[in-house]
């Protein structure tokens, strides 16, 4: 998953390739490749690392002549960063070279069932089983061939191919996953992201779920699954490169908080088959789980904030006591951990030093480590003895948001799949947990459709000395997120605290025009959060309310803006109520003017103590 271009035309592919490869460096990879057709027929150079090692393996392209080819920058989702699982993968036969974004989300049932019919595979990726599936069903026909692979593959997938074949032409098909054509003069070109091919063209089509897009030199043919000609309109890209790399937003950030529908279904949709969760990744048993005496949950940051719902989500649904610890705190205070202790350490980097110590400290200790990471092949995820990845794709922007939301869905697949192997619920308990869970990216969705009513309020408020975040149970762990989301891009003092906690103390700082944030949507604490706001609220504060639909009535009649969100199960809720709070704080930040993606001070990965 992550950079496609492709060209045919009458120039040489290679360094062409390498320059739009370039254009997308942004997105973050760690391995590069190409294929082009040349004089020596289907040739592949792919390197692990930066593009530059592969332009030096191929001289600038000049080692690897031909004027087709596809080209890729690969962040590693199954497989370690590594040179033979970079792309283009090939088949075994050499007929089909294939780069590929997205996830493959049936693909160890495609290995298997290849594997079986005697097909050799080289790499861990679930790509490599488009390839060796293209010439599985090829027999002379590729449109053929790519009809069955589609019919055949789960998941999501952007797909440039090369048949050995066919050197006058360029294959592309997609589902789920962006893919673009563009229209030259003698040459036309294929891309994942615009930039790739916005020093060629401004002319593009998109394709569509289950469309092909089959480029010669002069033109380009669409056809539908079917293979049905398909007219196409074309459209023209006014962006500048900035512009075009942010896909037309003005912030990575706002990119990444409407991505989380999309990376919250990518990171669980693998996970669930037949209505179960199947967590092929990890290797904890019935038995491992029942010797846990304790679960510590490590991190650092928004990482931490999550562990803090794990801690509520999976004492509430499993039984077993959980602690929530900030890694740097963790790691020197002689915690109490031994092999009974199963540690969950989480991380979206998988590099931050503090988290990474911890992890050690934990091994040393003889614990259990699982991790959720989101980037494969890191120090963490390779120091753990599970690993769970969240399919959340490059997080570019500082601020984590992505991130966060596929972390909790993993925390919640997690608590599901624990208290059914415990037997602390029923079959029937945990299938409607996981049908809410499965329910989560559509309410995302929902919610970002709204997200001018946020940017309204956030326009009167931008100007804030302090903002306080106040909740209660699930709504506590959320308000912690939410305020350090506001402090680390708008700069302006924030503070989360557990509402019940006001009246010792920090009810004194409420004064006449102060805004507090009221989380309150978990229904069983509904009463007692209005009675915390209506406190506030007698001493001048000015209270936006995040409340499910059923209590938007009830809140409405207290707090100055309420704005609702959809109701899911209780330990679910973060992953809804954080979208306004997203919202709020990027659009506040943006009113002060401030770097909302390199906010001062701050580094994407801490990995320094
Ligand atoms: C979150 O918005 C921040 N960028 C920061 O708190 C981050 O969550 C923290 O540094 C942990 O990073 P990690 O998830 O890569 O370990």
């Amino acid at each position: 998953m992550c950079g496609i271009v492709g060209y045919i035309g009458r120039e040489e592919s290679a360094p062409f390739l390498l320059e739009g490869l370039e254009k997308l460096e942004y997105r973050g990879y760690d391995s590069a490749g190409v294929a082009v057709y040349g004089p020596d027929g289907l040739r592949v150079a792919k390197a692990k690392g930066r593009l530059k090692v592969l332009a030096e393996k191929i001289d600038g392209g000049r080692a690897i002549p031909g004027t087709v080819g596809i080209g890729h920058t690969r962040w590693a989702t199954h497989g370690a960063p590594s040179d033979v699982n970079s792309h283009p993968q090939t088949s075994a036969g050499g007929k089909f070279a294939v780069v590929h974004n997205g996830i493959i989300e049936n693909y160890l049932y495609l290995k298997n069932h290849l594997i079986r019919r005697g097909v050799e595979f080289v790499s861990e990726t679930d790509t490599e089983v488009v390839a060796q599936l293209l010439e599985y069903y090829y027999d002379g026909n590729v449109m053929e061939a790519i009809r069955k692979v589609v019919e055949k593959v789960e998941g999501s997938y952007a797909l440039g191919i090369l048949c050995e074949d066919f050197p006058d032409r360029l294959f592309a098909v997609r589902k789920d996953s962006p893919l673009i054509v563009g229209l030259g003069r003698g040459e036309n070109y294929i891309a994942s992201d615009i930039p790739a091919i916005l020093s060629k063209t401004r002319d593009i089509c998109r394709l569509k779920d289950n469309e092909i897009a089959v480029l010669t030199r002069s033109n380009v043919g669409f056809f539908d699954i079917d293979g049905y000609f398909l007219e196409k309109p074309v459209e023209y890209i006014e962006w500048d490169v900035e512009s075009a790399e942010k896909g037309g937003y003005e912030h990575f950030m706002m990119k990444e908080i409407c991505e989380q529908p999309k990376a919250v279904h990518d990171t669980i949709s693998p996970r669930i088959r037949d209505g179960r969760i199947v967590l092929d990744d990890i290797a904890l048993t019935k038995e491992d789980l029942e010797r846990f005496r304790k679960i510590f949950v490590v991190a650092c940051g928004t990482a931490y904030y999550v562990g803090v719902v794990a801690k509520y989500a999976i004492e509430s649904m499993v039984g077993i006591p959980v602690e929530a610890d900030v890694a740097s705190e963790f790691r020197y205070r002689s915690p109490v951990i031994g092999p009974d202790t199963l540690v969950l350490i989480i991380s979206q980097s998988g590099e931050t030093a503090d988290t990474l110590a911890a992890l050690r400290e934990a091994k040393h200790a003889g614990c259990r480590v699982l991790s959720i990471v989101n980037v494969v092949g890191s120090s963490i995820a390779n120091e753990s003895d599970d690993v769970l990845y969240t399919w959340a794709g490059p997080e570019i922007s500082v601020a984590s948001t992505k991130a966060y939301s596929t972390q909790l869905a993993l925390v919640y697949l997690l608590a599901i799949h624990f208290a059914e192997l415990l037997g602390k619920k029923s079959p029937e308990e945990c299938a409607a947990l996981l049908a809410a869970v499965e329910k989560l990216p559509e309410q995302i969705e929902s919610l970002l459709a709204h997200k001018e009513n946020i940017q309204f309020f956030a326009s009167r408020y931008f100007n804030a000395g302090d903002i306080y975040f106040i909740g209660r149970n699930i709504d506590y762990a959320a308000s912690l997120e939410a305020s350090l989301k506001l402090k680390e891009i708008s700069y302006i003092h924030s503070e989360a605290y557990a509402a019940g906690e006001l009246k010792h103390g920090p009810i004194s700082l409420i004064e006449e025009g102060t805004l507090v944030v009221a989380l309150a949507t978990h229904t069983g604490l509904f009463d007692k959060m209005m009675s915390n706001i209506r406190e506030v609220k007698a001493r001048g504060a000015v209270v936006l309310g995040i409340t499910t639909e059923d209590k938007l009535e009830a809140l409405t009649a207290q707090a100055d803006m309420v704005f609702p969100i959809p109701s899911t199960e209780t330990c679910f809720l973060p992953s809804l109520s954080i979208i306004p709070m997203q919202l709020f704080a990027y659009y506040v930040a943006s009113m002060k003017g401030c770097d909302i993606d390199k906010p001062r001070n701050l580094a994407k990965s801490v990995t320094v103590e």
